[in-house]
């Protein structure tokens, strides 16, 4: 690689903004480090009249970025935009393939194309990097690909979406509602505006979850319909609960091998209070990994905001600038296999389970006889009755029972008019 060298930012948002000054301010440290001068002769954005944080040289703006690989000799560029498909993909595309190395944060884009991207890359030998799509600051994806490279991952566990651990502590913490909190996530910016579907119903985490199973399995990206279940549903009265019996909630996202084969799953779990995992709170993102002869190791940060994500991304551009050229997944393209899908029907766990029922004789009974009709057996039951409203609460948690039975159940339940409303289940970890 020759010693000057020319970088092209696309998307001045809140990460490509931060970035822009990341670049800026080290430069004389990349130097330093890599031997390598970085020239930034490139940046688009959609509006080239939004006011930013930084003065934008008007000569080097381009509204679109495909003019950039048009005009310009790129050595490096950073795709801040976020589109899994459309002109994110287009700048990945053509400059992968005009030998352009690729640096991006874009989970939706890594998650959905990554295979295709990874080996243009390989083909056209360069580099398509992206540690800060998974976990922002945590540099998760380096240290499977390299530090943990000769071990064999089993599974690897985590707290991946930032927002929806903030609400989840803070619902526990103030006793409020999940709306409530919500409002105040947007509030200080851990949330977006309107409504954060992909954080709250559990997308945002199995899109990561999705690409670590790829490095940590050395399989293609899978197009499993996965168990996937947000945190739109968790009541307070949920965390009060389970707080009491000594648990807390937590998103998690979790890939394993089982058999040989992938199950991949994205859902709250019931984790103990005094457990590692069950102590990583607010926006704090953390993973596990098992892995032979390493063992549990953990990896906790700051899994999303402008500076995690940055550090990540400069990461990468060093790890390029020292000469690092190395597959996307860690193997050569051709070596990426295909596993098969682990039949979550048969996923066995003990469940939480709350069922809002009308409170009269016999109704505990119902339930009952319909758990033991599939085989399902109580490890605890408490009930709380509510007597102004003449309803109750009933709380069970299940010795270990398979998804599938656990479903049947809850499908019969929805037929019983003593049951008010559909019961919350929570699995536990
Ligand atoms: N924000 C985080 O904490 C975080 C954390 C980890 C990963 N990421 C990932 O980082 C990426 C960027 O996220 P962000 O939060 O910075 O998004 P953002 O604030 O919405 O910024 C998107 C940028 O893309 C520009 N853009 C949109 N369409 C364009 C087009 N056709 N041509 C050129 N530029 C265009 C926008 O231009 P204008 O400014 O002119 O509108 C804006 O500057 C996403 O993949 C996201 O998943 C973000």
């Amino acid at each position: 690689m020759k010693n000057k060298i020319n970088i092209a930012v696309v998307g001045l948002g809140q990460i490509g903004n931060y970035l822009m000054n990341e670049l800026i301010s080290k430069k004389k440290d990349i130097e330093l480090k890599t031997g390598k001068k970085i020239n930034l002769v490139a940046v688009s954005a959609k509006n080239p009249n939004k006011k930013r944080k930084f003065k934008i040289n008007r000569k080097i703006f381009f509204r679109n970025p495909l003019n950039i690989i048009k005009t310009k000799k790129i050595d490096i560029l950073f795709e801040a935009i976020g589109k899994s498909d459309g002109i994110s993909k287009k700048i990945v595309v053509n400059s992968l393939k005009n030998k352009i190395h690729v640096i991006t944060p874009n989970k939706a884009l890594i998650s959905k194309h990554g295979d295709y991207l990874s080996k243009l890359a390989e083909i056209n030998k360069v580099n398509l990097e992206f540690e800060a799509s998974v976990a922002g600051g945590i540099p998760i994806l380096k240290t499977i690909k390299e530090s943990l490279a000769t071990n064999k991952i089993h599974k690897i566990l985590g707290i991946l979406n930032g927002t929806t651990n903030y609400i989840l502590t803070e619902m526990e913490k103030t006793k409020k509602s999940f709306s409530d909190v919500l409002k105040k996530a947007q509030a200080l910016g851990y949330a977006e505006p309107g409504k954060p579907t992909l954080d709250l119903n559990g997308y945002d985490a199995f899109a990561k979850i999705r690409i670590l199973s790829a490095l940590a399995f050395n399989n293609k990206i899978s197009k499993y319909k996965c168990l996937m279940e947000g945190i739109e549903n968790i009541d307070s009265k949920d965390i009060e609960i389970t707080n009491q019996l000594n648990y807390r909630i937590k998103l998690l996202g979790i890939t394993e091998l089982i058999n040989n084969k992938l199950f991949e799953r994205v859902h709250p779990c019931l984790v103990k209070k005094d457990t590692y995992i069950g102590n990583v709170n607010g926006v704090m993102n953390a993973v596990i990994t098992h892995g032979s002869p390493v063992g549990e190791s953990i990896l906790q940060g700051e899994g999303a905001g402008a500076g995690p994500t940055s550090s990540a991304l400069m990461s990468d551009l060093l790890s390029i600038l020292r000469g690092n050229i190395k597959y996307s997944f860690g193997i050569p393209d051709f070596k990426r296999k295909k596993i098969n899908a682990y039949n979550s029907n048969n996923y066995l766990n003990s469940m939480y389970l709350r069922i809002e029922v009308k409170d009269k004789p016999g109704v505990l009974s119902q339930i009952t006889n319909i758990l033991a009709k599939r085989n399902i057996s109580v490890e605890r039951l408490i009930q709380i009755p509510d007597h102004k409203k003449k309803t109750a609460s009933i709380v069970i948690i299940t010795h270990k029972s398979k998804e599938i039975d656990v479903q049947s159940c809850l499908k019969n339940f929805r037929l019983n008019k003593n049951i008010l409303k559909r019961p919350t289940l929570i699995r536990l970890l």
